[in-house]
């Protein structure tokens, strides 16, 4: 019997065992079966700054699989997410763009939301931390902590930027390691040495974002008691019950709390100081304190916020799920990055607060790409909007990923070779195949009609797995181990393929008198489609929905698996349901994604006039993460040009949104001499550029040096963008970037710097 081990609730498998524990665990399990269940299932809340990318996909296809799997089960689940919107790389990406936060969250929402759609992740509600659901939730919460005594201040000494007047989270302070001596390392690791280390031991440390050097300055801080023993004991027997936790994940836990006695827990530091960007902490009394609650105390209480803002829409009662004898199941999908903050923080809180805590965190593993880790340089770091821009089907992705869950927290490889044989061979060969191998028989045939006769037992005698897997599918889904799933119902395809070849229907079309036995084939092959579309429907919703529109039928429901089409069913013509993969595509789309590790002299599907200089951010890293958030989060560059809309090609990529005049206006285009240019040591791309601004003069680093020689270019005039906000970067500060023109991919066609017709003086203004 292939019962799932962590199945939350037992999964519905035939009674067969022969134990008496087990037969009573089945007749529960009939009842479960017949109850319906409430669940509420979130997925981790991206940050908003930066784009959706394959590695994010992991999980939110996965939740998006397990949530449809429970709707098509006829439970009751709903599924929330929300942008993760605050924190200091949030306001400065902001400020960088000359934008203000709530602007940059707007669209960056948009952004996300666009890219989950066109991978059919289908949220019931996708909301955002900036709310004031969220705000409410956390000032009760943090209120409530207060009250019980968990919330203490502390004064901490910290780097402070003394010329950006703020403190500067780890991330943000640059320096030479401490160990060997590299320079611009940043002030938790070592990306040389891989030496961990804090920030105070740089040497010759600087801030990232204004480049001064920092100095310590002590500020008050609230802290949250986790060292309280009631916090100890309570994860302590929280995290080991009810198989909460994975069990590598419940073994981690142990490691962190530490063995009996011991207490390794240590308070957690929830505030930050202005300027902030997030919501101010307020005083008993309700008045602000000047403080405001760190991203990290706001981000799953989003969860709350984002449910609220749904029940408040469809009319749900959201005690019901969250109040402190709530009845109904809670599941938290996280990648294992963050199940610091999602199985002792988090629980912690919501147990001193008075609220429910979770049923379950279901923790993942990282996306490697080809056995590494996703890279820009080898174009492995595939954002989710370039994937589709490709043309690429996004149920391939969700085929693939689901064959490589398990439920467990190991890394999942993407191995693009292996992504088309398995999509080509299994998905469309075995599956998709069925369907075209039998149903022109029954339009030409039949007239679209299957046979007129009751066929179950026929059927079952052809095919006898077919039905009965219908309950073993289902307990591997609810496990979360949807490669098994995949699995079985690939071996399923076999079976109805050997019973296409020991039938050759195409013989039996040729030869006459053999007509009735060819609608007998036909009609079990195009039952055996249905039922296979049904078990695969979780992971591929939309070819689902294009098969029952050939099917002819309703939208599939797991209890349907339980009968067959009936008897003289009319289907509708087939047409092709999915392509297969060609190689070609998978190669465009690495060469689409890959980027020099210099600063980008072209934005990859950008508008037409490509910017030089300007360095990503640093993105939002969490200084109190235990994993420091590093291995995915040094590498997210969130793309300050605006994302194409997708479809009207050009040679320099699709176009940008249509934005107002008042937009383009921010821009402050100037028309500049360069009164010097040089090479830049060490740098493969760049010319470092000083510009004369009729008067004024800038250093920029542009990447043009693939197209131009240094010493020509003197004394010409070109276009500059005055006002971007300076960078800082490894050979020193852009303050600004000139203009170049460039096909989309910034290479072969070369680069040209745009200059005015004679007469343009330096300082004029370009509108
Ligand atoms: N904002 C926080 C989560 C707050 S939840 C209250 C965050 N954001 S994130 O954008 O960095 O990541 C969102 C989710 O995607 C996380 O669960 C993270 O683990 C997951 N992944 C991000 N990169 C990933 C891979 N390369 N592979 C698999 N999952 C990855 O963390
Ligand atoms: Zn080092």
């Amino acid at each position: 019997m292939n019962q799932p081990k962590h199945a939350s609730h037992p999964a519905p498998v035939q009674c067969t065992s022969r134990h008496a524990a087990g037969h009573a665990a089945a007749v529960d399990t009939r009842k479960a079966l017949l109850m319906t269940r409430k669940i509420l299932v979130t997925s981790a809340l991206p940050y908003a700054n930066g784009a959706i990318h394959l590695g994010h996909l992991v999980e939110y296809i996965q939740t998006d699989i397990w949530t449809r799997f429970q709707k098509l089960r006829g439970h009751e689940c709903w599924h929330v997410c929300a942008d993760d919107t605050h924190g200091t790389p949030i306001m400065l990406r902001a400020e960088a763009e000359g934008i203000t936060p709530e602007q940059l969250i707007e669209r960056v929402h948009a952004e996300h939301s666009r890219d989950f759609a066109g991978f059919h992740v289908a949220f019931d509600n996708y909301y955002t931390t900036h709310s004031d659901e969220t705000r409410h939730y956390s000032e009760d919460i943090f209120g409530k902590l207060r009250a019980a005594g968990l919330i203490e201040v502390r004064a901490i000494e910290q780097y402070y930027d003394p010329v950006k007047r703020m403190f500067l989270p780890d991330r943000f302070i640059k320096g030479e390691c401490p160990k060997c001596g590299t320079p611009d390392q940043y002030g938790d690791a070592c990306e040389s040495c891989g030496a961990a280390y804090a920030p105070t031991d740089l040497k010759n440390p600087y801030s990232a974002v204004s480049g001064a050097p920092p100095v310590l300055k002590s500020s008050d801080h609230f802290f949250f008691k986790l060292s309280d023993p009631r916090c100890q004991a309570f994860l302590r027997q929280w995290t080991q019950q009810e198989e909460r936790l994975q069990p590598e994940a419940a073994n981690k836990l142990q490691e962190w709390l530490g063995a009996p006695g011991e207490n390794k827990l240590t308070d957690w530091d929830i505030s930050r100081d202005a300027p902030y960007f997030g919501f101010e902490i307020p005083d008993e009394s309700g008045k602000g304190t000047g403080k405001y609650f760190y991203v990290w105390l706001d981000a799953p209480i989003g969860y709350m916020g984002s449910f609220s803002n749904f029940c408040t829409k469809k009319g749900l009662d959201f005690d019901e799920f969250w109040g402190k004898d709530s009845k109904t199941e809670l599941y938290h999908f996280i990648g294992k990055d963050i199940l610091y903050f999602h199985a002792l923080f988090w629980p912690a809180e919501l147990e001193h607060a008075g609220y429910r805590t979770p049923t379950k965190v279901f923790a993942h593993g990282f996306l490697t790409v080809d056995g590494a880790k996703m890279s820009k340089s080898r174009g492995t770091f595939i954002s989710a909007e370039s994937y589709l821009a490709q043309g690429l089907n996004p149920e391939w992705l969700r085929y693939y990923f689901a064959a490589k869950l398990n439920g467990t927290m190991e890394d999942i490889d993407l191995n693009l070779g292996d992504f088309s044989l398995r999509v080509n061979s299994d998905l469309v060969g075995k599956y998709i195949n069925i369907a075209s191998r039998s149903a022109n028989f029954i339009s030409k045939h039949f007239d679209g009609k299957l046979l007129d006769e009751h066929f179950a037992d026929r059927f079952r005698l052809a095919l006898p797995d077919l039905e009965f897997a219908a309950d073993e599918i289902a307990g591997y889904y609810e496990a979360r181990d949807f490669g098994r799933a995949i699995r079985r119902i690939m071996a399923l395809a076999d079976q109805v393929n050997q019973y296409v070849d020991h039938h050759q229907p195409w013989k039996l079309a040729k030869h006459g008198g053999k007509e009735r036995e060819l609608h007998v084939v036909c009609t079990a092959l195009v039952n055996a489609f249905r039922l296979l579309t049904l078990y695969l429907k979780p992971v591929l919703p939309k070819l689902a929905q294009r098969a029952e529109e050939f099917l002819n039928i309703a939208p599939l429901h797991w209890r349907d698996a339980g009968h067959l089409l009936p008897p003289a069913h009319l289907i509708n013509d087939y047409e092709h349901l999915m392509q297969r993969i060609d190689p070609k595509q998978i190669d465009a789309l690495v060469a689409a994604n890959r980027e020099s590790l210099e600063p980008a002299a072209v934005s990859r599907q950008g508008p037409a006039v490509a910017a030089a200089s300007v360095p990503p951010l640093p993105a939002a890293i969490d200084p109190h993460s235990p994993q420091r958030h590093a291995q995915h989060q040094q590498h997210t560059t969130p793309s300050p040009q605006p994302s194409p809309a997708r479809g009207e090609e050009v040679s320099g990529g699709a176009f940008a949104p249509v934005i107002g005049m008042d937009d383009f206006g921010k821009v402050d285009l100037r028309i500049v001499r360069i009164a010097d240019a040089q090479h830049v040591e060490g740098a493969d791309k760049l010319i470092r550029l000083t510009l004369d601004l009729g008067g004024e003069t800038r250093n920029v680093f542009a990447g043009i040096k693939s197209a131009y020689d240094p010493a020509q270019l003197i004394g010409r005039l070109t276009v500059m963008v005055a006002n971007l906000a300076p960078r800082k970067m490894k050979f020193g500060l852009s303050e600004g970037m000139v203009l170049a023109a460039s096909d989309a991919e910034g290479k072969s066609a070369g680069l040209f710097l745009l200059s005015p017709d004679s007469g343009a003086q330096p300082g004029m203004r370009v509108k």
